[in-house]
């Protein structure tokens, strides 16, 4: 037998003997490494004499490949017998349960704004997305709210750094003047989102907030189209019809302003959440101010509209009964995984 037959023969032997994947390493090595023993084979190729050498590269070639073939074999072989042990025996429960994972939920909030999307998008409304960061322009001056106007107290603004002209938007009404330049009338569009105040927070006051403001610009629309689409609205919201109210309100964009109460659908005769009044109020509303109109490039002697803004953060409080509005973006995984 020549060398590297015999060569072969043990190093099979030795291969074929590990019995763990360790082991296996250790007589690659010994066989394959830098200095293991084919690699002795090689080095010993330059000092044969020159008609020798081509055919000693070659079997020490042949031989190396042989072992890595065989050293992979007891490899898969190791791997083979490793899984079957498992299966077979201790170390395998196919009975254990799989281990739990988390599913995460939408946020009421989104939960919401989703469902109130789809019902006014069933009755003809577009949605509409709006700058959280707006221009001074857009959310008080072309909404009739000039820069000296009372009205503008009641908006405690986060002013951006700058020249002032910049301000995180107070309220989501200045969707109403962006849909009235880039959409033809007649059009209804909702546009929900964050708003900012910098307000004392207290459980029902927060900095950041959500609304859903309500946009519908047609030939002639009077007050009677405006309680109409707020009763569907509500019949959305609470499964059933509620009797409404409307008391007078003040907004600078719209004339007549008001707001608008339902019938507290969680009593007959005065509960927690009505404060004992039977009637809860729901939103802001009104026709749109002339003015309004106009900045919005409209001709006031053809076009009219009524406009509403809905608190989404308040209706997530009411449907889930949540008594603190800071839980809404507080993160509390607590709170969260109840929905
Ligand atoms: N933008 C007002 C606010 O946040 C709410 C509001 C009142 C919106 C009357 C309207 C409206 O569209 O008609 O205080």
């Amino acid at each position: 037998m020549s060398d590297h037959a015999a060569t072969l023969a043990q190093a099979q032997e030795r291969v074929q003997a590990c019995e763990t994947i360790d082991d296996l390493k250790d007589a690659e090595r010994e066989y394959l490494g830098k200095e293991g023993v084919v690699a002795e084979f090689l080095a010993q190729i330059p000092s044969l004499a020159n008609e020798e050498r081509p055919a000693a590269g070659r079997e020490a070639n042949r031989l190396k490949q042989s072992v890595v073939e065989s050293v992979e074999q007891r490899r898969q072989q190791l791997a083979e017998a490793q899984i079957a042990a498992e299966r077979s025996g201790e170390g395998f429960d196919a009975t254990l349960p799989p281990p739990r994972t988390q599913r995460g939920s939408l946020h009421p909030l989104t939960q919401v704004t989703r469902e109130l999307e789809d019902l006014f998008q069933s009755m003809g409304y577009t949605v509409l997305d709006g700058p959280e960061v707006e221009l001074d322009y857009y959310n008080f001056e072309a909404l009739n709210i000039p820069a000296n106007h009372p009205a503008r107290d009641s908006h405690d603004t986060f002013f951006c750094e700058g020249d002032g002209h910049l301000v995180m938007r107070t309220h989501t009404s200045p969707s109403q003047i962006r849909a009235m330049e880039s959409l033809e009338p007649p059009f209804r569009v909702v546009a929900p989102g964050k708003c900012f105040r910098q307000e004392a927070t207290d459980a029902s006051h927060d900095h950041t907030f959500h609304q859903m403001e309500g946009l519908v610009v047609d030939r002639d629309i009077s007050v009677a189209h405006l309680v109409s689409a707020m009763k569907t609205l509500l019949r959305g919201i609470f499964q059933r019809d509620l009797e409404i109210r409307l008391r007078p309100g003040y907004f600078p964009f719209v004339e007549p302003g008001f707001e608008l109460d339902a019938r507290c659908p969680f009593c007959e005769d005065g509960c927690r959440v009505c404060k004992k009044t039977t009637w809860i109020e729901l939103l802001p509303c009104g026709l749109v101010h002339p003015n309004v109109l106009r900045a919005g490039g409209l001709d006031t002697e053809q076009w009219s509209g009524f406009a509403f803004g809905l608190g989404l953060s308040r209706l997530v409080m009411l449907r889930h009964d949540i008594n603190d509005i800071r839980h809404l973006l507080a993160s509390d995984l607590r709170f969260l995984e109840q929905f």
